[in-house]
This record gives structure tokens, C-alpha cells and sequence, in this order.
């Protein structure tokens, strides 16, 4: 069976919910073993894929991205739409935003990269991140959330940190000079592994809390989650009706690097 959409849920989205037919499955991968769920939407099959298991027993340096990149690859998914929680560094980006990121800056440091060792794709493979995420996959979210009357940023700078800590105020001082809008732990390096595997790929971010020294209290766990609860349903809808808004075919060059094989 070829799967060619997919969800990929992050903090407080554990489950596709609003799916049917739902069942788990495991797909083995060179990079290990992925458990994921599948079920029907108007009767096509989607992919659902909790970025940190399903009880949230993965931290996000401790994410396991290569795999579960290729085990979308594997299923044959073409198109993937995830959610991530973040901080805000922007004080009009208030707790309960929504936001399309546009560009990221990777502020990892411990992580696997890519997929391209030097010996595998017969060179060196740089690729190209000018328009880090899918053009196509941003327009389809923007019209939909546009439809449903919600208020949302249609741009925004990811950082990406290494985690599990959250940032000192100073790190956050010179985020924001360095022209980012919000800040996460598990961004990158998923989105790249994404184009480097050929997958059209979107962000949706929910701002949970304002970044630490710009938060009047100390940030906590909770309050994200708390956040997210409240979203939650908006999100997975929103999701859902892009996936079938779409056009069927693709306009973007996400997919330009299609020809090389996984892990050969
Ligand atoms: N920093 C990093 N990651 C986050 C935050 C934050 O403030 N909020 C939610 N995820």
C-alpha cells in the first residue's frame, strides 16, 4: 500500500484522532525501527507520526529524525505537514499563535544531519535552502486558515536549539538580533532531512509561551502543553483540510532530489 500524505505531530499531539480505520504500524529502516499510525480521511490513507512517541517519552535531542524520514520515505509519502510547539521572541506573537515558518536557523549541535555520507550518492550532496519549506504545502495551509477565518502569521524564523533545556534570556537576546521570530527544539534537522529525501514539506507552529527573559515567570513543560491542548482540534483540522485541498500534483522542486535512493 502506498501512503503518500503525512502528519507529523509534535508536543500535546500524540494521536491522528479525527482519522479512521486507525491502526499502528512498524516499519524498520537502516536507521532503526519507526512505530507509526495509519487510517482514512474521505477514505485516503494518511500517515500519522508522533515526533516523541506516543507518550512523549522522547526528548527531542533524542529523537531518532533519519528514521522516521525514512520510514515516510519507505511508506511512500510524498507530503508532510508537522507541528511543533514554540516560544515566542516577537512580543505581538502571543501565546496561542499560529504561525507558517518560512526560514529556520539551526542552533543544533549533537544531531545526524543528512542521509548523504559522502558514499552513498555517488559525491558530496549539498542541497539547496533557499525555500527551506514547501512553497506549495505553505500556500495550501495560508488559503485554508485564511477560509476558516483563524488569525495566523503566514512568515516566521524558526531557531532551532539543541535541547532538552530551554534558552537563557541572553540566548534569546541574540536570537532575536539574529532576526528570529520563535524559538524550538525539533525542527531541524527534520525539515532537511525532508527535502534531502524528496518530501514537500510544511510547518505549522503554535507559540506556547513567550521566550525565557521576554516570559514574566520561568517557563515550564506545562504551560506548553497547556497551550496546545487548547489548539489541538484547530490544528488537526487545519491539517486535514489542507491535505485535501491540495492540488494533486506538485508545482514546487522539493522533490528534485527524488532520483537518490535512501541509505544505498
Ligand atoms: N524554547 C524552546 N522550545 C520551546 C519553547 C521555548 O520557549 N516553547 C515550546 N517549545
Amino acid at each position: 500500500m502506498k501512503i503518500e500524505l503525512a502528519i507529523i505531530g509534535g508536543t500535546g499531539f500524540y494521536h491522528p484522532k479525527i482519522m479512521n480505520n486507525i491502526y499502528e504500524i512498524k516499519i524498520k529502516t537502516e536507521y532503526g525501527e519507526v512505530q507509526l499510525a495509519v487510517g482514512t480521511f474521505n477514505d485516503v490513507y494518511i500517515a500519522f507520526l508522533a515526533r516523541h512517541g506516543g507518550r512523549h517519552q522522547l526528548p527531542p535531542h533524542r529523537v531518532n529524525y533519519r528514521a522516521n524520514i525514512a520510514a515516510l520515505k519507505e511508506l511512500g509519502v510524498k507530503r508532510v505537514l508537522a507541528s511543533t510547539a514554540v516560544g515566542s521572541l516577537q512580543k505581538d506573537l502571543f501565546p496561542g499563535s499560529l504561525v507558517i515558518i518560512d526560514q529556520f536557523i539551526d542552533f543544533t549541535k549533537h544531531r545526524e544531519h543528512s542521509f548523504y555520507n559522502g558514499e552513498n550518492a555517488g559525491g558530496v550532496v549539498h542541497t539547496d535552502f533557499t525555500d527551506p519549506y514547501c512553497p506549495q504545502l505553505r500556500k495550501s495551509l495560508k488559503n485554508v486558515m485564511i477560509k476558516k477565518g483563524i488569525v495566523f502569521a503566514d512568515r516566521g524564523t524558526y531557531i532551532c536549539t539543541e535541547g532538552p533545556r530551554y534558552e537563557t534570556p541572553a540566548e534569546i537576546k541574540a536570537f532575536a538580533l539574529w532576526g528570529a521570530d520563535v524559538v524550538g527544539m525539533t525542527n531541524v534537522p527534520e525539515v532537511t532531512l525532508a527535502r534531502e529525501a524528496g518530501l514537500c514539506y510544511a510547518n505549522l507552529s503554535l507559540v506556547t509561551n513567550f521566550a525565557a527573559g521576554i516570559s514574566p515567570h520561568a517557563l515550564t513543560h506545562q504551560e506548553v502543553v497547556e497551550v496546545m491542548r487548547e489548539k489541538i482540534n484547530l490544528i488537526r483540522e487545519i491539517f486535514m483540510e489542507t491535505m485535501f485541498s491540495m492540488p494533486q500534483d506538485r508545482e514546487c522542486h522539493c522533490f528534485i532530489k527524488e532520483d537518490y535512493t535512501l541509505g544505498q
